[in-house]
C-alpha cells in the first residue's frame, strides 16, 4: 500500500515538480486555501499528509477514542464570580480529553459559537490538515457547523487544545489533552492536572477590546477590576516577592524595575485562575500524606508567565512540552504561555499551597494540595520555594530514550522577533503574518523533508515571546545573548520541546528533523502578539 502510494507520489512530482523547480527553484507545497493554489506548478499538500499519516499508522493501537466539543457561550463560576465567556461543554478548562499513544482521536466540533472556530492540537505532531489553523490547514468551521478532527496521537505526554481564530482562546476555550504512555512504569499514586490561566472576558472588558486598547498606544492596558466575591484584600506579599526575589532573579536576567521589565507584562489581568478558580475559591487536590503525585502543569494564558512553587515541597521536574528529561529538583520554574511541565512530588503531611505568581503583575493564581486536615493557606500565600532554586532551559537534559543524535543542520533559519510596542504590532523577520491570507504578507521559511533544521530565534524586543512551533518538536541547543561579548551556553542534549520563552535580547538556538511534510504556523503564543502578525510559516518544499 505505501509503495503504490510512493510510486503514485513520485509520478506526480516527476510530472509536475520538476517544471515548478525549473521556474521557481521549488514550489510551495500548498493547501486549496492558499491563493496560490490555482498555480499548476504546486502541488496540494494531500499527497504529503497521506504519506506522513501513512508512516506514522505502523504505530497505531487500532483504538479509537471519540469526544465531542461543543464550542459555545457559558456562564461560568469561577469561585463566587460568574462571568459570562465561550467554553468548551460550558466548562473552564473544558473537560480533559485523554488517549493512549497510537491512538486514533476523533473529536467532534460543534460550533455554537456567533463566529467560525477551528481546534489546534497545541504540542501534536500531527497530520497537517488537522492542524487547525485558519486558511492555512482547513476552512474555519463556521457558525452551525460540525468538523470531525481525527488523527493519530503520536506521542505521549501532556498537550492541550484550542481555537486558533483570533483571540477566541483569550475566552475559556482551552483544555487538557493527556496522551498516556503503554509503557510507562508510572511512578506515581495520583495524577493533578493544571490548567494556568490569566483571565478577563466577561470581568471588564472582552480579549478583543484589549488588543484595541493595545492597539491604540496604551502600551500598559489595566483591569483591575475589583473582585466581587471573596475579594483579596492585600497583594502587598506578592509585591514584595516581586519586589525582592524578582530583582535578584527576574524572568532572563533584567532587572525588575527597569522600563523594559514593565513592558515586559503589558497587561493587567482582573483574575488569574487555576482549573478556573480564583484563589479565594481555589480546587483541592486530594491525596494520602507520603503519596508521589504527578502534576501536570499547563499554562494556558494569553500573556502571562507564572512562577510556580508548592509550599513545603520540592519539584522535580520529569518532562516538558510532553517529553521526558532526566529528573532535575528545583524549588520553582516559570513557565509561559503554551509550555508545560510534569512535575514530581512526594506529599507531605497537611494542606499546602501551589501558587503560581502571575511575573510582574502582584498577583497569582492558587490550588491547595490536601493530604491532611489543618490550617488553610490564604490566597496570597507566599511559599519561601519562590526564592528557591529557579529552573533553566540549561538544566534541562532530554532522556537518553528519545535523544537523537547531534546533527549538523543541513539549513539555519533566522527568526528575528520584532515588533512595535507603541502600535503594538508584533512581527517576525518584520514581516506581518495576516491571518486571513497566510502566504500574502510573509516570506515563509523554506524546508525539505529530511532536512535537519535549525532555527536561531533572536529576539530584538523589549517583550517577551513564548516561541511555538506547530507541528513538530525541537531540541534546545544554545541559549545566549545578543548584545553581549559572553558566547551562547551549549545545551548538550537538550530538551524537547514545542514552546519556549524567548527572553529581551535573548538568543536561542533550537533543532529539529523535517520529518512531517506540510505548512505549519511558527508563532509568537502571547495571544495578544500572535493577533497582530507575530507568526510565520515553516514550509515544506516539493523535493
Ligand atoms: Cu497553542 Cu499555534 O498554538
Ligand atoms: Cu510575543
Amino acid at each position: 500500500m505505501s509503495d503504490r502510494l510512493m510510486t503514485r507520489r513520485s509520478v506526480l512530482l516527476g510530472a509536475v515538480g520538476l517544471a515548478g523547480a525549473a521556474a521557481t527553484g521549488g514550489a510551495w507545497l500548498a493547501t486549496s486555501q492558499d491563493p496560490a493554489a490555482g498555480d499548476a506548478r504546486i502541488l496540494a499538500s494531500s499527497d504529503a499528509v497521506r504519506r506522513a499519516e501513512q508512516l506514522r499508522l505502523d504505530r497505531g493501537t487500532g483504538r479509537t477514542v471519540r469526544a465531542t466539543m461543543t464550542a459555545e457561550q457559558a456562564e461560568v463560576d469561577l469561585g463566587g464570580r460568574v462571568v459570562s465567556t465561550w467554553a468548551y461543554n460550558g466548562q473552564v478548562p473544558g473537560p480533559v480529553l485523554r488517549c493512549t499513544a497510537g491512538d486514533q482521536l476523533q473529536v467532534d466540533l460543534r460550533n455554537r459559537l456567533p463566529e467560525s472556530t477551528t481546534v489546534h492540537w497545541h504540542g501534536l505532531r500531527l497530520r497537517n490538515d488537522m492542524d487547525g489553523v485558519p486558511q492555512l490547514t482547513q476552512s474555519p468551521v463556521g457558525t452551525g457547523q460540525t468538523m470531525r478532527y481525527s488523527f493519530t496521537a503520536p506521542d505521549p505526554g501532556t498537550y492541550w487544545f484550542h481555537p486558533h481564530m483570533g483571540l477566541q482562546r483569550e475566552r475559556g476555550l482551552f483544555a487538557p489533552l493527556i496522551i498516556d504512555d503503554p509503557r510507562e512504569a508510572g511512578g506515581y499514586d495520583v495524577e493533578f492536572v493544571v490548567v494556568l490561566d490569566d483571565w478577563i472576558d466577561g470581568a471588564g472588558a472582552t480579549p478583543d477590546q484589549v488588543l484595541e486598547t493595545l492597539r491604540q498606544g496604551d502600551a500598559m492596558a489595566r483591569y483591575s477590576v475589583p473582585v466581587q466575591a471573596g475579594e483579596i484584600p492585600d497583594q502587598s506579599q506578592s509585591w514584595q516577592y516581586h519586589a525582592t526575589q524578582g530583582m535578584t532573579n527576574p524572568p532572563g536576567g533584567m532587572p525588575a524595575d527597569s522600563p523594559a521589565s514593565r513592558l515586559a507584562d503589558s497587561i493587567d489581568f482582573p483574575f488569574y485562575l487555576l482549573n478556573g478558580r480564583l484563589p479565594t475559591a481555589p480546587q483541592s487536590f486530594e491525596a494520602k500524606p507520603g503519596q508521589r503525585a504527578r502534576i501536570r502543569l499547563i499554562n494556558a494564558a494569553g500573556a502571562t508567565v507564572f512562577r510556580v512553587a508548592l509550599g513545603g515541597h520540592q519539584l522535580t521536574v520529569t518532562h516538558t512540552d510532553g517529553f521526558p528529561v532526566e529528573p532535575i529538583t528545583v524549588g520553582t520554574l516559570q513557565i509561559a504561555s503554551g509550555e508545560r511541565y510534569d512535575l514530581l512530588v512526594t506529599l507531605g503531611d497537611g494542606v499546602f499551597p501551589l501558587v503560581a505568581v502571575a511575573e510582574g503583575k502582584g498577583a497569582q493564581a492558587l490550588g491547595l494540595v490536601r493530604t491532611a486536615s489543618g490550617p488553610v493557606p490564604s490566597p496570597t500565600a507566599a511559599p519561601a520555594e519562590l526564592a528557591g532554586r529557579l529552573l533553566a532551559y540549561t538544566d534541562l537534559r532530554a532522556t537518553a530514550e528519545v535523544r537523537v543524535p547531534t546533527r549538523t543542520p543541513d539549513a539555519t533559519h533566522t527568526v528575528y522577533l520584532t515588533g512595535d510596542m507603541m502600535s503594538f504590532a508584533w512581527r517576525i523577520n518584520a514581516e506581518t503574518y495576516n491571518h486571513r491570507r497566510p502566504f500574502s504578507g510573509i516570506t515563509p521559511l523554506p524546508i525539505q523533508q529530511g532536512q535537519r533544521v535549525r532555527l536561531a530565534l533572536i529576539n530584538q524586543t523589549p517583550m517577551y515571546h513564548p516561541m511555538h512551533v506547530h507541528g513538530h518538536s525541537f531540541v534546545i541547543r544554545s541559549v545566549g545573548e545578543v548584545f553581549s561579548d559572553a558566547p551562547a551556553t551549549a545545551v548538550t542534549a537538550g530538551a524537547i520541546k514545542d514552546t519556549l520563552q524567548v527572553a529581551p535580547g535573548e538568543r536561542i538556538d533550537v533543532d529539529f528533523t523535517a520529518d512531517n511534510p506540510g505548512q505549519w504556523l511558527t508563532h509568537c503564543h502571547n495571544a495578544y502578539h500572535m493577533a497582530t502578525g507575530m507568526a510565520t510559516i515553516l514550509s515544506y518544499l516539493t523535493p
